[in-house]
């Protein structure tokens, strides 16, 4: 088992197959974002020799994530192999939803658990503006596919941006009344590239809710944290609402991930430049023993949480970079 120096026993691993998008959020990256070579990426046996590597070191639980996961050429071999790896129950993926019409079935089949799917907004033509050319079908589309695989519950991120989609929470919320899924208000986190909006337009989840509190009454708390995510419900709603607040109340302390990013790059905190590079050395030859030690001293050097509040902004990589 892995463990950092503060006690967090860490035993789950994002890891993000691509820093490429086949959209351009304008919170996650700039509209000129230039991407890793391909030959700079982690290649599948790479991928999958990390994800044996983690697991034999505890690591349980997996997330892929990007970029855009799904557009990574032979994405379904790499779940099928990923979800093989003894140790591994849980694997899961964050997505934009856009090609899950055609990928759902054959990820479910391969090994997929579950998916979490970005939609901002149920405007087709905010929708757009966000994503700077999305199609808010095509994403619609993905939910209903995701659904219909059992890759469930079907959780829903909305990224809420001042000036761009602050009334809409209500309208995202009221999906829940209907249907079982996990609706999740994600407080926007500032990276370098798109600092300005970042810093300038956040809405704090206790704003979203009560926004959503205003319309449908006193939110029902359901009791539990679902990872980094504060559970509530609608009354008599089938679904279920969330409220991710990383600046205004971090979940530091109970953290327990790593990310592994497209280029293979052990990342400890999300919102902290410190690095561990894998790649290089596995590539290199290194041993196992050598990665399992490079990996254990990352994680036992693991910040205890980000630097925000001290105005920490970490400036080398975007989120599309990291991986969410
Ligand atoms: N702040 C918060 N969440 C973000 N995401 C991308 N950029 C940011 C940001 N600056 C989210 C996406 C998606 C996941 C990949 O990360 O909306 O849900
Ligand atoms: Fe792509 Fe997700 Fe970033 Fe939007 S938030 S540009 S969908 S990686």
């Amino acid at each position: 088992m892995a463990f950092d120096r503060f006690g967090r026993n860490i035993h789950y691993l994002r890891i993000s197959l691509t820093d490429h998008c086949n959209l351009r959020c304008i919170y996650c990256m700039p509209a000129d974002q230039t991407f890793c070579p391909n030959h700079k990426l982690m290649q599948d046996e790479e991928i999958l020799k990390f994800a044996q590597l983690f697991a034999k070191l505890g690591f349980d639980k997996i997330r892929l994530t990007g970029g855009e996961p799904t557009i990574r050429a032979n994405i379904v071999d790499i779940v099928r192999g990923i979800s093989s790896v003894p140790g591994i129950r849980s694997l899961s993926m964050t997505t934009n939803g856009v090609l899950l019409p055609k990928l759902a079935v054959p990820l479910k089949e391969a090994g997929l658990q579950r998916v979490n799917i970005s939609i901002d907004t149920l405007e087709p033509d905010k929708f757009h503006r966000l994503t700077r050319w999305g199609k808010l079908e095509d994403v619609w589309k993905g939910i209903l596919a995701a659904e219909e695989a059992g890759l469930t519950p079907v959780k829903l991120n909305a990224v809420i941006v001042k000036g761009y989609n602050e009334e809409d929470v209500i309208d995202l919320a009221a999906q829940t009344l209907e249907k079982p899924w996990q609706m999740r208000f994600i407080e926007m986190m500032p990276f370098a590239g798109a600092t300005d909006l970042q810093t300038q337009q956040t809405i704090t989840a206790a704003q979203i809710q009560n926004k959503i509190e205003t319309e449908f009454g006193p939110l029902e708390p359901a009791g539990k944290y679902d990872g980094e995510a504060r559970i509530y419900r609608i009354h008599g709603a089938k679904g279920e609402l969330g409220f991710i607040s990383s600046i205004t109340l971090p979940f530091c302390s109970e953290c327990t991930r790593a990310r592994l990013t497209a280029d293979g790059v052990l990342r400890m905190c999300l919102l902290r430049e410190k690095e561990i590079d894998l790649l290089t050395p596995l590539r290199s030859g290194a041993s196992e023993d050598d990665l399992r030690q490079l990996i254990l001293d990352g994680v036992w050097e693991k910040p205890w949480g980000h630097g925000l509040d001290q105005g920490i902004i970490p400036l080398n990589r975007v989120m599309n970079q990291i991986g969410g």
